[in-house]
């Protein structure tokens, strides 16, 4: 049956519309200042926070400081980097270990997922009174959502290690870097390959006193941010990158303003879209005294022609698909 003019043309109307719409929804607006809230209402708590992106989700985790100074781990999903769902308590005080929640604490957990084991594992900071015990905390799991092993609490090869961060080259080599020796360096460990421990450790930065370390990889060239050991603080953060891994890293440099505009670094996340790759900085705006109400704030790194800076902006939208973005 020839379908008349008039119907026709309202077809095409409405097709076109539900192509914008769908066009528009790759759109989202990430407004930065706020707490976040999650699919259910309830004030996002995930402090320090670690990514692993599986898939078109993106799972998040971090402390939960919502009721104590010992965060349990919480972790969400999330298809937009906007809309995080609950996803529950993957390490949680006095349950995936006696010591947790007693003079054991958690701070900056990061997951990692590990192709030959087809384990997913998270490292952390795994602390004591003082932060004495300068140790790292190593969980493992079959599914993302847990539930979480406790696999060991440790100074990594016998040596003292606090702020954290983990990162994975592209030939599944994985590393953790922390801050050690009493804040002094930091350390590469390199993992073994089933990344529940680590084999080898290169001093790097030595006597720079640098932490909360994140790692992107750019074409072939490392780029790690780090700010000082200012506590809650904020300070200026600064960079250094190399073409290795574990060796030549450049002078670090001032980026961004001189407390890095209210942050301090927890992750980087890379988004591979149809037409271009962009970076997103993942730092926390520490409330200390009151931590509960830290926020998580991200801003687009721009990584250009082998330089890099933090674009500051207030709110700014991405297209999760093409991996476009717009700033005001
Ligand atoms: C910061 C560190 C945080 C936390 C805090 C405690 O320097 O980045 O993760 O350990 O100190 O004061």
């Amino acid at each position: 049956m020839m379908m008349n003019t008039r119907r026709m043309m309202t077809l095409i109307m409405l097709l076109t519309a539900l192509t914008t719409m769908a066009k528009g929804k790759d759109w989202v607006t990430i407004q930065n200042g706020e707490l976040w809230r999650d699919t259910e209402g309830n004030v996002v708590q995930a402090h320090g926070a670690g990514f692993l992106q599986v898939g078109k989700t993106w799972y998040m985790i971090g402390e939960d400081r919502s009721k104590s100074w010992n965060p349990d781990v919480n972790m969400y999903s999330s298809r937009d980097l906007q809309h995080w769902k609950f996803e529950g308590k993957i390490i949680q005080n006095g349950v995936t270990h006696p010591d947790l929640g007693k003079g054991r604490f958690i701070e900056r957990p990061k997951l990692l997922y590990n192709k030959k084991t087809k384990k997913y594992v998270v490292w952390c900071h795994w602390e004591g009174h003082n932060y004495g015990a300068s140790e790292a905390g190593v969980f493992y799991a079959d599914n993302i959502t847990g539930p979480y092993t406790f696999h060991s609490g440790e100074r990594p090869l016998g040596i003292k290690s606090r702020d954290c961060n983990v990162f994975v080259d592209d030939d599944g080599t994985a590393y953790f870097i922390s801050t050690i020796e009493e804040n002094q360096h930091l350390g590469f460990f390199k993992l073994k390959d089933d990344y529940l421990s680590a084999e080898s450790c290169t001093t790097l930065f030595k006597g720079k006193s640098r932490e909360a370390p994140a790692i992107v990889k750019v074409e072939g060239k490392y780029y790690m941010l780090s700010s000082a050991c200012t506590g809650w603080d904020p300070n200026q953060c600064k960079l250094s990158y190399s073409e290795r891994m574990t060796e030549g890293w450049s002078p670090l440099e001032n980026i961004g303003d001189r407390i890095a505009y209210d942050t301090q670094a927890a992750s980087i996340l890379t988004i591979k879209g149809s037409k271009q790759t962009t970076y997103l900085y993942v730092g926390d705006r520490w409330m200390d005294p009151d931590l509960p109400n830290s926020k998580t704030i991200i801003f687009p790194l721009i990584i250009k022609d082998g330089k890099c800076d933090i674009l500051p902006a207030q709110s700014f939208q991405i297209n999760l698909k093409t991996g476009e973005i717009k700033t005001p």
